[in-house]
């Protein structure tokens, strides 16, 4: 009988739970498999700490944020762990593995691939920022998070005529802040991709104000970076991963943009609010799609591969091309910047 495992690394985010289902009830409901769960991403395969997956273990978790399985953002290739790989699979009699995971965890797999283990990538971060697919599972239900605060915080920005900047998540990508500052009316938007000058966000809000708008809404991706020479950020510290760890740009520049606007200022860091709860219907399907496709490569025996949305359509693509960043194209930048303006 075939036996595979399954792992989730990385960061959270809603829908694992979606896909971890598909996956059993596709490996072993359809095609009489055994899948084998490994507890807190690769930390769990370099120590062989598995459970067993059957399919009454995944009954009713479809709709539950998180992850069963636990994640971690543990690295062999950081902890001189990829011979315990190898041992675990041999071990274990795994014939190969289906990692769902951001750019870390699928950074790793695409190492091993290289090196000859089975492994099979599918796409989740809610920074939304892997190439290879046009959405990862968990970011639709994070930019609906960010989008409803959006919507609260401009009733009462309006009330007391304030200048409210919200903080999102997004490390490298503006992915967030630039759908849910869309989708909520954001007055401007701060993104990694776009470095920002803060007389250029003073000199946006002083025109609002002067058209006759009393409140202005600005969001603010947690990796925003200022044009060169212009604002001093504290240095972040770094994570396990060696990711810096984001969190209050927007308490750097609420004060200075009060103090030199004159407008008071309020800061709302959305933080792991993006991150948790249950995942909404779109992220559902995709993780849905996304695990019965990754299930379907192993079928095949088409191993180092990454599954990913394109369209209306699901592909893959080497391990290796996929867990690369994608930025905010320059395009869709324009469209959000139609409405700082008008
Ligand atoms: O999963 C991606 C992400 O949400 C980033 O946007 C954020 O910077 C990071 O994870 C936070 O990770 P942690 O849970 O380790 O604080």
């Amino acid at each position: 009988m075939k036996r595979i495992g399954v792992l989730t690394g990385g960061g959270d985010c809603p829908g694992l739970n979606a896909a971890i289902r598909a996956i059993v009830r596709t490996a072993v409901g359809l095609h009489g498999w055994e899948v084998l769960g490994f507890r807190d991403g690769w930390r769990g395969v370099m120590r062989g700490d598995v459970r067993e997956l059957t399919v009454e273990s995944v009954q009713g978790i479809l709709h539950r944020g998180g992850t069963i399985l636990g994640s971690s953002g543990a690295n062999p290739y950081h902890e001189g762990g990829i011979e315990r790989v190898r041992t675990t699979f041999r071990d274990l009699g795994i014939e190969g593995l289906i990692a769902i995971g951001g750019e870390g965890t699928l950074g790793a797999a695409a190492h091993m691939s290289e090196e000859g283990l089975a492994v099979v990538g599918v796409p989740k971060t809610i920074d939304n920022d892997l190439s290879g697919t046009d959405s990862c599972i968990g970011y639709h239900t994070a930019v609906q998070v960010a989008t409803d605060a959006i919507d609260r915080l401009h009733t009462t920005a309006e009330s007391h005529n304030r200048l409210m900047l919200v903080e999102v998540m997004g490390r490298s990508a503006g992915w967030i802040a630039l759908a849910a500052g869309l989708a909520g009316g954001a007055d401007m938007i701060l993104i990694p991709e776009r470095p920002f000058d803060v007389d250029e966000i003073c000199a946006h809000v002083r025109r609002r104000h002067l058209r006759g708008h009393s409140f202005s809404i600005v969001v603010v991706a947690e990796g925003a970076v200022p044009v060169e020479g212009t604002f001093e950020l504290p240095e972040y510290p770094t994570d396990e991963r060696g990711f810096p760890r984001f969190g209050g740009i927007a308490h750097h520049l609420a004060p200075v943009l009060e103090q030199r606007t004159g407008f008071e200022s309020r800061v709302t860091v959305l933080g792991h609010v993006q991150r948790g709860g249950a995942p909404c219907a779109e992220d559902r399907i995709l993780a849905t799609r996304l695990a019965i496709a990754a299930t379907d490569l192993v079928e095949a025996g088409r191993w180092g591969q990454m599954v990913g949305v394109r369209g209306p359509d699901i592909v893959d693509v080497p391990l290796g091309e996929a867990a690369r960043i994608r930025r905010v194209p320059e395009e869709l930048y324009r469209v959000a910047e139609v409405f700082f303006d008008t």
